[in-house]
């Protein structure tokens, strides 16, 4: 019998995003222009995975040899029993990046809290010293002030429920390391005069401004003030009216699109070792949003 030529063939990579709904992820976009623009033979794709698939759907990526995992509304917290956290995710409570290890099977990370440090450091903000308040007390309110906190600031939460934000701050207080003399502290949303008088660093962490209720804010524009950083996570509009307040008080205003770009870059870092390029990202995010304003 002759004997074959065989070539040996190597298996693109895949990568992915759980969540549901999940149409429209901005992900596969970010991360697939990365993988083309640094010649990797990798794909991202987005899949629909209900809570109780979570499991298998895991498992199953493991099993067929995926590079790694994000996961999103409603699975980041379900995740926590399925894998197995690194330490800021399970204090966080939440996973958004899974990854594959030989040995230890799904590792659970969570990189939202680095993708808003590296957003505020991209404006030239670093938190650390600094008095910032978190209004939100949710998943992303979570992530930002175990993140902050534990870069050395001190974090107030402020939340329209007060009970939600008094447990995170005592969530928060119990994770700091024992030499720490970060404050953090909680409150209702009633009195933010008294609450943005210490305010360096303001950060929305709620949906308050995003498309279509971009008339609303959730902080009155008179008590924005020049020497602020305001950091707002939503980033539809890139422009909120937050910011906008923020822009005319004088103040330094950030937005969320920054957050989501370097929540995926420690992602991408997390996965293949490799340095993601971000800047690609960025201009591969910006046109996707542009592309579906223009529908
Ligand atoms: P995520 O995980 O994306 O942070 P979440 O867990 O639903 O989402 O949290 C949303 C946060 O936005 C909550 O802190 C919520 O306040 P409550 O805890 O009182 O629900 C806050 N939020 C949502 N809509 C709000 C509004 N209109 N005004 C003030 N806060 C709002």
């Amino acid at each position: 019998m002759q004997k074959q030529n065989v070539q040996k063939q190597s298996v693109q990579k895949i990568y992915a995003v759980f969540g549901d709904p999940i149409a429209h992820s901005l992900s596969p976009v970010m991360h697939n222009a990365a993988f083309r623009a640094l010649g990797m033979d990798c794909t991202y794709h987005a899949f629909r995975v209900s809570r109780e698939n979570l499991k298998s759907a895991i498992l199953g990526a493991q099993a067929m040899g995926f590079g790694g995992l994000n996961l999103t509304i409603p699975l980041k917290e379900e995740a926590l029993s399925i894998v197995t956290p690194e330490p800021i995710a399970a204090s966080i409570g939440a996973v958004n990046t899974v990854s594959f290890d030989t040995e230890k099977g799904p590792v659970g990370n969570n990189t939202d809290g680095i993708g808003a440090k590296r957003a505020l450091l991209d404006a030239g903000v670093d938190v650390t010293g600094r008095n910032v308040v978190i209004i939100g007390a949710g998943g992303a309110a979570r992530a930002i002030a175990f993140q902050f906190t534990h870069d050395g600031a001190n974090v107030h939460i402020a939340n329209r429920t007060a009970s939600r934000a008094m447990a995170l701050a005592d969530d928060v207080r119990s994770a700091l390391p024992p030499a720490s003399s970060c404050v953090v502290t909680a409150s209702g949303l009633e009195d933010m005069q008294t609450i943005m008088q210490k305010c360096g660093i303001l950060v929305n962490s709620t949906s308050v401004g995003m498309h279509p209720n971009v008339n609303e804010s959730p902080v009155p524009a008179k008590l924005l003030r020049n020497d602020m950083v305001i950091f707002d996570i939503v980033y539809n509009p890139r422009q909120t009216k937050l910011m906008l307040d923020g822009e005319a008080a004088g103040a330094t205003t950030v937005g969320g699109l920054m957050m989501l770009i370097h929540q995926g870059a420690e992602a991408f870092r997390i996965w293949t070792g490799v340095e993601p390029p971000v800047d690609v990202m960025v201009e591969a995010v910006e046109a996707e949003l542009q592309r579906r304003s223009s529908l």
